[in-house]
C-alpha cells in the first residue's frame, strides 16, 4: 500500500516545512530515564531529525514505513541503521532498552495503537521502556489520506496502563499553547 510520503516530493515538502521543530526538549527529558550508550528504536523517523539528536547519546535503529524517508536519509549518513518497520506491526527481531517517537502514533488508529503498545513490548529488554509524544486532543481527521488521531492523556493511560507502569505523562507546548503531551512507559 503506498501513502503520500511515498512520493519524494510529498517527503521533502514535509522536509521544508517542518524545518526549525525538533524533539531536543524531549530527548532532554529522555537523558534523565536512559543511560547514555543505550539501544532505541525510533519508529517513524521522517527527515531524521530526533534521530540526529538520538545518535549523539545512543545507538539507535531509526524507522518509517516509508522508504522515501529512509532513503534520504542514507544519501547523507550511509552508514545509519535504518529499518522499512510499521509502527504496528513492528517486525523485528530485535530488542531494545528504548523506543522513541516523536509526533508519529497519532498516525494510527485507537485500535492500531493498542496493537503497537501489545508489539513494543515484546521487544523490550528487561527494564526498558517508551518515550512517545502525541497531539493533544480528542478528534480526527486525514490530511493527504494521512490520519490524525488526536488523543488526551486519559485516553493514552486508558489503554496503556493495563501494559504498562506509567513512569510520566506531562502536556508541553508545539504549535501551540500545551497542544502535546508526552507519556514515559515503563
Ligand atoms: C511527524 S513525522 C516524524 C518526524 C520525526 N520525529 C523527526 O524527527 O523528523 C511522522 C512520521 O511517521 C511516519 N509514519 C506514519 N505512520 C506510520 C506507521 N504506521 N509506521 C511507521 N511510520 C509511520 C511518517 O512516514 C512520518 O515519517
Amino acid at each position: 500500500m503506498t501513502n503520500y510520503f511515498d512520493d519524494e516530493k510529498n517527503a521533502w515538502d514535509y522536509i521544508e516545512m517542518a524545518k526549525g521543530y525538533d524533539g531536543r526538549e524531549l530527548i532532554e527529558v529522555l537523558k534523565g530515564y536512559l543511560p547514555r550508550g543505550a539501544t532505541v528504536l525510533e519508529p517513524g523517523m521522517g527527515p531524521g531529525v530526533d534521530l540526529d539528536l538520538l545518535s549523539q547519546s545512543y545507538q539507535v535503529t531509526g524507522s518509517d514505513n516509508t522508504q522515501t524517508f529512509l532513503d534520504i536519509y542514507r544519501q547523507k549518513d550511509p552508514g545509519a541503521d535504518l529499518l522499512l518497520l510499521d509502527a504496528i506491526k513492528i517486525e523485528t527481531d530485535l530488542k531494545f532498552d528504548c523506543i522513541y517517537s516523536n509526533k508519529v502514533l497519532h498516525h494510527l488508529s485507537p485500535a492500531e495503537l493498542s496493537e503497537s503498545f501489545l508489539r513494543q513490548r515484546e521487544i523490550l529488554n528487561p527494564g526498558g521502556f517508551l518515550f512517545h509524544s502525541f497531539w493533544y486532543g480528542d478528534h480526527e481527521e486525514t490530511m493527504h489520506g494521512l490520519r490524525f488521531q488526536y488523543y488526551t492523556e486519559d485516553q493514552l493511560l486508558t489503554m496503556a496502563e493495563p501494559l504498562y507502569e506509567v513512569l510520566e505523562i506531562n502536556r508541553y507546548s508545539e504549535l501551540e499553547e500545551e497542544d502535546s503531551f508526552y507519556i514515559v512507559l515503563k
